[in-house]
């Protein structure tokens, strides 16, 4: 399913002399399938953004569409039946199921005792019909699918195992209720080389696998150049342009006008061509890398 947004302001504090503008105008497409990246400076807008997708910040103005879901601001009615409210509140939790959210640091949001209790969690919120018996294969193939090994980590305390296991666990407990789009806000935030390198091949596994979309945002452009299909620039709760990591990199000027910096592929790139070696690379690290040895070959 697609995601369409339509014109989307946010302000906080509205009506208050402390509103803050925080999105302004935003129409944005993401198409199934995309593996795509929220980018702008700190306070560009991009966390508020991602939380209008599954409605944890509600509508003020303009309309999101996913799917058979249809977001739009509605004014709270005083007299609304418990039929109606009934309705409203299931709608949102399957919104909520099919749109999972891993917030920056997620580990920091583990509770339980267990780490099967932390991850069965969300399955017995969003679908408390499941039996026992089911309850405990969807937890096994969650804590599965994040690399992790089931039998030697379910009874574990969330609190006694390394800070790389914490966050697979984080995110398991959001793919256990089975969402077909998946929001991660800094998924790489705080981790070494190594760590981040596990929980890109993650999330490139799970996008083939099981995830349909995934959105992550990102401070980091070179994990941008090298991952995400597409990705959208913020600045200032202004979406300044959408494309892939080749379009939006080879506008230097724009990159730098909204406080960022170019991949390092870009930027070589953008240096060689300054003494003539004219690279056409989509600034992933590998396509660079061989394009550029192309060149070396081909000057000998
Ligand atoms: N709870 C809040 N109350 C008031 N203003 C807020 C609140 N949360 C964010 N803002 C303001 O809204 C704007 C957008 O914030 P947001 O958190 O969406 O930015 P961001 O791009 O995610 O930043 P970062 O990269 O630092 O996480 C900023 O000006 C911020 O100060
Ligand atoms: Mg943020």
């Amino acid at each position: 399913m697609d995601i369409i947004c339509n014109n989307i302001d946010y302000q906080y504090n509205k009506g208050t002399k402390f509103a803050t503008y925080a999105l302004k105008k935003v129409s944005l497409t993401i198409k199934e399938g995309e593996f795509f990246g929220i980018i702008g400076h700190t306070g560009s807008g991009k966390s508020t953004f991602i939380q209008h997708l599954n409605a944890l910040i509600p509508i003020q103005s303009g309309q999101i569409t996913i799917g058979d879901y249809n977001l739009f601001f509605e004014p709270t009615k005083k007299r609304e039946s418990k039929k109606q409210k009934k309705r409203m509140k299931s709608k949102l939790k399957d919104l909520r199921r099919t749109v999972g959210m891993v917030f920056q640091y997620p580990e920091y949001q583990l509770f339980a005792d267990t780490v099967k209790e932390d991850v069965s969690f969300a399955i017995k919120n969003f679908m408390p019909e499941t039996s026992e018996a089911e309850v405990e294969i969807l937890t096994k193939n969650a804590i599965e699918m994040v690399g992790l090994n089931y039998f030697e980590i379910k009874d574990k305390s969330p609190f006694e195992i390394s800070g790389g296991q914490k966050r697979r666990v984080a995110i398991a407990g959001v793919l256990a209720a089975r969402p077909q789009i998946l929001v991660l806000d800094e998924p790489c935030a705080g981790l070494d080389p190594k760590g981040k390198n596990e929980l890109w091949q993650l999330l490139h596994r799970l996008h083939r696998d099981v995830i349909k979309t995934i959105i992550i945002v990102s401070h980091d452009m070179n994990d941008v150049a090298n991952h995400c299909t597409s990705s959208a620039i913020f600045d200032h709760g202004v979406l300044k342009k959408v494309g892939t990591p080749k379009q939006l990199f080879s506008d230097q000027a724009l990159i730098t006008e909204c406080g960022l910096e170019v991949p390092v592929t870009a930027y070589l790139t953008n240096e060689l061509s300054k003494n003539g070696i004219v690279l056409d690379t989509d600034f992933t690290t590998d396509d660079f890398c061989v394009k550029l040895a192309n060149a070396i070959k081909n000057q000998k």
